[in-house]
């Protein structure tokens, strides 16, 4: 009797001590678990800011435009010229066919942003905005480059100080491989972009647009860049840089 009393009390104890480790181990997991998602939770939100800065940084990684150093260092400035037809020489100068002497064609190539290249094209400087007709259209330059024959499939264009109204909106490409005077004749060029500048939406002041992607496999050594549309009404063109990009 009094020993199957102690096994009761017993195996009371033990269902008491099961059913308590049965209520407090699942609470303490439970509580443990409440803490858990917030530690997942964390190093996720760690996780997705590094790949999102990895994605901006990935955004931002720009490729290397190719060195635009001219061979002899000369950058001829053009004007009165479209896509396809021969380059009329461009003079410095504040009148028709010419550009800013100290704002010179080279200005567009040397890689800084503080600096510009200014062409007023069949305008010259003052023509009252009223009698816009074209003013700094048309103009450009063209170069050989340093490097020799390269492969291009972009292009970017960067604004200069001031003056928006100023800025390139539709700009083409062409390239040659002619050498001498030759490269001065329409039929040596060939047209391998056509387009937006990428600066419709202003990126501000000394800034580039975004490149201007274009399918090209052919190597050239020189390349020509006009302007066949700009911003708003202005008596010349303007433009702080012109890159060039093989992606
Ligand atoms: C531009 O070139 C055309 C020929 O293509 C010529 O008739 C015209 O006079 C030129 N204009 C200027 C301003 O040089
Ligand atoms: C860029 O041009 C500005 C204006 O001429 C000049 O002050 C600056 O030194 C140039 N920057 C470089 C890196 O050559
Ligand atoms: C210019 O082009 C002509 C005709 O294609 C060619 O005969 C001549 O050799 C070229 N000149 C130079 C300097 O490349
Ligand atoms: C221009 O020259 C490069 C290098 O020699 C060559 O790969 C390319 O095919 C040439 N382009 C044309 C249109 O002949």
């Amino acid at each position: 009797m009094q020993n199957r009393k102690i096994l009761g009390i017993i195996l009371l104890v033990i269902v008491a001590a099961i059913v308590t480790v049965g209520i407090l181990l699942p609470t303490t997991i439970l509580k443990k678990n409440k803490h858990q998602p917030s530690t997942p939770r964390n190093s996720k939100v760690t996780f997705s800011t590094s790949s999102a800065s990895t994605l901006t940084s990935t955004t931002t990684k720009e490729p290397d435009p190719i060195p635009t150093d001219a061979v002899q260092g000369i950058v001829y400035g053009v004007y009165n010229t479209s896509v396809g037809d021969d380059s009329k020489a461009a003079t410095p100068g504040k009148g028709i066919g010419q550009y800013i002497t100290h704002e010179s064609p080279g200005k567009a190539c040397d890689g800084n942003v503080s600096t510009k290249y200014v062409s007023f094209g069949p305008c010259s400087e003052g023509t009252s905005y009223d009698d816009d007709h074209g003013c700094g259209l048309r103009t450009g330059f063209f170069l050989k480059l340093e490097t020799g024959s390269t492969l291009v499939n972009g292009l970017r264009v960067c604004t200069a100080n001031d003056l928006l109204e100023r800025d390139p909106i539709i700009v083409s490409l062409e390239g040659s491989n002619s050498t001498g005077t030759n490269l001065t004749l329409g039929a040596s060029w060939t047209l391998l972009y056509d387009g937006p500048s990428g600066l419709l939406l202003d990126p501000g002041r000394r800034k580039c647009g975004p490149i201007q992607y274009f399918d090209n496999i052919v190597e050239y050594s020189s390349y020509r860049f006009l302007v066949s549309g700009k911003r708003r009404k202005a008596d010349c063109i303007q433009y702080s840089e012109v890159k060039l990009y093989s992606v």
